[in-house]
């Protein structure tokens, strides 16, 4: 072997860029952090050539002052921290002092910087060979930064970039945390001499609409809890928002776009049950701590994140989330729920002008009958989902509420109501069991009856009495009350498949839900049978005070709203 050798110093910044330094969007990363950190309002990103050809960022940010210049770009010299104690409550999103100096080793760098006192800016330019001293330039206060021909003297890394176009599409997606991660920021980008984004200061909502998908903030649930020095707001997607892919997931500790599997994994199992098959949930989300509990010096592109207390946060995120998205029907997702805020404004029912006195009439007698089957109490403030008017084909159930018209899929709706009301009483281990008059006989497999004699205990819990009948015959002789007027037979062949399947103890706490799911799919108002309005709107009432009952057990919605304004779109009225 040969000798050792210390290497040079150009080639250790080289091999430090490798890790900081792996395409155009990580620059973009570097200098974006940098804005954010140097209290940026404005933020303009100016890309050619997908950033592999120039790379610029302009801010209007407090600015370096002439001197530190040269130190900006030095390895190690950081303006943010100074002592092992800053870095653990480290709040800026730099602290390393590495990512200019590893830029200017891979490319040719340029800053043009003015602090506010400063009479005039200055300007720098490093490249591989050196740093130029600081020269007098014209700029306003803030600083620009710009990085050119990346990769230039390493050939060997610039065979590794993609298209532009692929360079392009991650320096945008750069862009877009960063900028979902700071709405009261404004955001330019510019490609190839085109601005392809501009965001002005703005709510959440607004900045989300603009960047991901108005769909998704419209069928999104407002997430804002706070436990003790832990706090998560953001939007959680309702089921209607979830995808095939699992690409609308945002999560932001400390205002810093990560990819954790801890936080990963609580918001999969805050969304669990509300999403079947492989859908995968949306959501934006920022979770915001003391930054003593949080490590941010886990990997070199700050991507990953080490909680102090994991456990902790886990639990937090998973029940902040599905407290969110379970609320019962009277608080629905922020598109039902600006119809709720008020009543909408009650157009005149006809327009003179037309001439349509007859249809008028007509019109107006039928809503006279659609109230009067509806009467609203001129007391208290009316239900969340109306009253029922009427049963479509035996499937729908419609209702009159405040803003418009209510459709509810009634099946899919009871179904969530007896789930739900079956968990609480299991929870409660008080699960009421109702004799069946004459017991159920069902004949079976040998097998399901020797799997309901060894599981005699898990079937108790979940309220049935089974006992054998003969040798491929079981009888059942309780029920759970809720199920008891449903397909028992049915029913408990699903539980014994279940149970034969994954075992009692996976069915009654992993599977759990699915069991559960399973078991009120059974009882539930089956389609096509008649309800009367009572008690069509007991089980508008019921809904109300449910948990997750904007959706039922397969995570399809329940109900749905038809807004005043959405139907006299429809009838293209008022226009
Ligand atoms: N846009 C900017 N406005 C004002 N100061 C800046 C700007 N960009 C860089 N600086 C100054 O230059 C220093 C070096 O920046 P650099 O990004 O290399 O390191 P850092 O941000 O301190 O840490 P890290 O390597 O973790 O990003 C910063 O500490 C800051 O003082
Ligand atoms: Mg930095």
């Amino acid at each position: 072997m040969p000798a050792i050798r210390i290497l040079p110093e150009l080639l250790v910044s080289q091999i430090a860029a490798g890790e900081v330094v792996e395409r155009p969007a990580s620059v973009l990363k570097e200098l974006l952090e940098n804005s954010l950190d140097a209290g940026a309002s404005s933020i303009a990103v100016t890309l050619e050539e997908g950033g592999v050809r120039r790379i610029q960022v302009e801010d209007d940010g407090g600015g370096i002052a002439r001197d530190d210049l040269p130190l900006a770009l030095a390895s190690h010299a950081t303006s943010k921290i100074r002592t092992l104690e800053d870095l653990e409550a480290v709040a800026t999103m730099g602290f390393r002092g590495e990512a200019l100096a590893s830029i200017a080793a891979v490319a040719r760098l340029s800053i043009v910087s003015r602090t506010a006192d400063a009479a005039h800016a200055h300007a720098i330019r490093a490249e591989a060979s050196g740093t130029s001293s600081p020269e007098p330039a014209a700029r306003a206060p803030g600083t620009t930064i710009s990085v050119a021909d990346l990769y230039f003297n390493t050939p060997a890394r610039k065979k590794f970039l993609r298209t532009q176009a692929t360079e392009f599409a991650h320096c945008d997606e750069v862009f877009r945390r960063i900028a979902l991660a700071h709405p009261d920021l404004e955001f330019t980008l510019r490609h190839n001499g085109r601005v392809s984004s501009h965001v002005r200061k703005q709510t959440l909502g607004e900045r989300a609409a603009a960047l991901l998908a108005r769909d998704f903030v419209d069928a999104s649930f407002v997430v804002d809890a706070q436990a003790g020095p832990l706090r998560l707001h953001g939007l959680a997607g309702a089921p209607q928002a979830a995808r095939s892919r699992a690409d609308m997931q945002y999560f932001f500790v400390n205002g810093r776009f990560v990819r954790d599997r801890l936080l990963a994994h609580a918001a999969r199992e805050a969304w669990r049950e509300l999403l079947h098959g492989d859908r995968q949930p949306a959501y934006l989300l920022f979770l915001e701590l003391d930054p003593r509990g949080v490590d941010v010096n886990v990997h070199p592109a700050k991507t990953e994140v080490r909680f102090r207390d994991a456990r902790a946060v886990h639990q937090f995120v998973l029940h902040a989330v599905g407290r969110a998205l379970a609320p019962g029907a009277a608080e629905a997702p922020i598109a039902y729920a600006e119809v709720a805020q008020g009543p909408t404004p009650l157009r005149p029912a006809f327009q003179p002008r037309f001439g349509v006195e007859q249809p008028v009439a007509a019109y107006q007698s039928f809503v006279a009958a659609a109230t009067q089957a509806a009467p609203l109490p001129a007391s208290e403030s009316a239900p969340p989902l109306g009253y029922a008017l009427a049963q479509l084909h035996g499937v729908y159930i419609l209702a009159q509420n405040e803003a418009g018209l209510v459709l509810v899929d009634m099946h899919a709706a009871h179904e969530r109501i007896v789930m739900e009301k079956l968990r609480q009483s299991i929870d409660a281990g008080a699960v009421q069991r109702q004799r069946l008059l004459v017991p159920v006989v069902l004949r079976t497999e040998a097998l399901d009856v020797a799997t309901a004699e060894e599981n005699a205990q898990a079937l108790e819990a979940l309220g049935l009495e089974v006992s054998v009948a003969g040798p491929n015959e079981l009888a059942v002789r309780s029920a759970p009350a809720l199920l008891a007027n449903g397909d028992v037979a049915a029913l408990v062949r699903s539980v014994l498949g279940e149970l034969r399947e994954f075992g009692a103890a996976q069915v009654l706490a992993a599977r759990r839900d699915e069991l559960l799911a399973g078991m009120a799919c059974h009882a539930a108002v089956r389609a096509n049978r008649v309800l009367a309005i009572p008690e069509m709107n007991a089980l508008l009432r019921e809904m109300e005070t449910t948990e997750r009952s904007g959706s039922c057990n397969h995570g399809r919605p329940t109900w749905y709203q038809l807004t005043l304004a959405d139907l006299d779109k429809l009838f293209l009225r008022g226009r």
